[in-house]
């Protein structure tokens, strides 16, 4: 499947990394399948690509009719048969990897032979995922940024197996959704997270050593490092669960000390303090 062929997209898990993948392809002029495990759920992604569709309309980025459009290339559903027409599915589910496998073998026998599989996991091996289907050569990661429409960086992760073509073909996707793509092999948190985890992870370390509040670490990287957001903020934002379930990947895959979560965040994650999307964090949001 070359890039030029490429005219549907599934997207398999409309939370946050979902429906900004989702909302982005329907942007770019894709026809969209999107598929949550429940049609509320998929309710709730419409409302909100819906939402960030028209503050570009009241901001003059795109006009009305542009939205309409847009909003018309996305099908939602709840069955994976759906994906038996697409050229290219991007699987956004939760970061386990069993439940990636299982999703990766259903999709074999759905999809067609020659429709890419990209993953677009955070902290796990592409390769591990593409162990579940037969032909591997066509699965890649597609590594996308909180929050998706509006981080330009996308990475595009070639697994052991991974084709020429199937990279290619998502590295030239990656350009039509506006992305700015880069090409990396398939390592333990691939290039950003490899630096960013530990890197947040330090910073959750100085709260406590320079018993500094949430509010004072962010000005600090705010204004002393000119990080657009600070860390606390980031962390919220990123989710606590998945920043723990990535330190502890990164961990055990590489074994370095700042790879693993402080005690802190894994103990905010075990109290159901996951940030934005709980309502609390570090912060606590209406
Ligand atoms: N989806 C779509 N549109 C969104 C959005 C979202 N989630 N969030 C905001 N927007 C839109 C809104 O319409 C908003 O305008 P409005 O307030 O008028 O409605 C518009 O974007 C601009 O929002 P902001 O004013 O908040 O924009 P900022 O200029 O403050 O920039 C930012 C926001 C780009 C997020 C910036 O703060 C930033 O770069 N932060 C760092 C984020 C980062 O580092 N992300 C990477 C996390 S690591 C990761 O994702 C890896 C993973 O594997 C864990």
């Amino acid at each position: 499947m070359s890039a030029l062929e490429i005219r549907t997209v599934g997207v398999v898990g409309l939370g946050a990394m979902g429906s900004g993948i989702a909302q982005l392809a329907i942007e770019a002029g894709y026809e969209v399948v999107g598929r949550e495990i429940t049609a509320e759920l998929g309710e709730k992604a419409r409302e909100r690509i819906e939402h960030f569709l028209q503050r570009k309309v009241d901001k003059e980025r795109i006009t009305a009719y542009e939205r309409e459009a847009a909003l018309g290339r996305l099908e939602l559903t709840t069955e994976l048969d759906r994906f038996a027409d697409c050229d290219l599915v991007i699987e956004a589910i939760v970061e386990d990897l069993d439940a990636k496998l299982t999703l990766f073998s259903v999709l074999e026998g759905i999809a067609r032979g020659d429709a890419i599989l990209a993953t677009n996991t955070s902290a796990l091996s592409v390769t591990e995922i593409a162990s579940a289907v037969s032909t591997p050569e066509r699965v890649v990661g597609m590594h996308f940024f909180n929050p998706a429409p509006l981080m330009p960086l996308v990475e595009i992760v070639r697994a052991e197996l991974s084709s020429d073509d199937a990279v290619e073909a998502a590295y030239a996707v990656g350009e039509r959704l506006g992305k700015r793509p880069i090409r990396c092999h398939d390592t333990p948190g691939f290039v950003v997270n490899r630096v960013l985890i530990p890197l947040l992870n330090d910073c959750l370390r100085v709260l406590d050593e320079a018993r500094i509040s949430p509010e004072e670490l962010d000005t600090a990287m705010t204004a002393g490092a000119g990080w657009p957001m600070g860390p606390c903020t980031l962390v919220d934002l990123v989710g606590i669960d998945v920043h723990v379930h990535a330190s502890e990947a990164l961990y055990e895959k590489l074994r370095e000390p700042r790879m693993a979560p402080p005690p802190r965040i894994v103990a905010m994650k075990n109290a159901g303090l996951l940030g934005r999307k709980s309502g609390h964090g570090f912060y606590v949001y209406e």
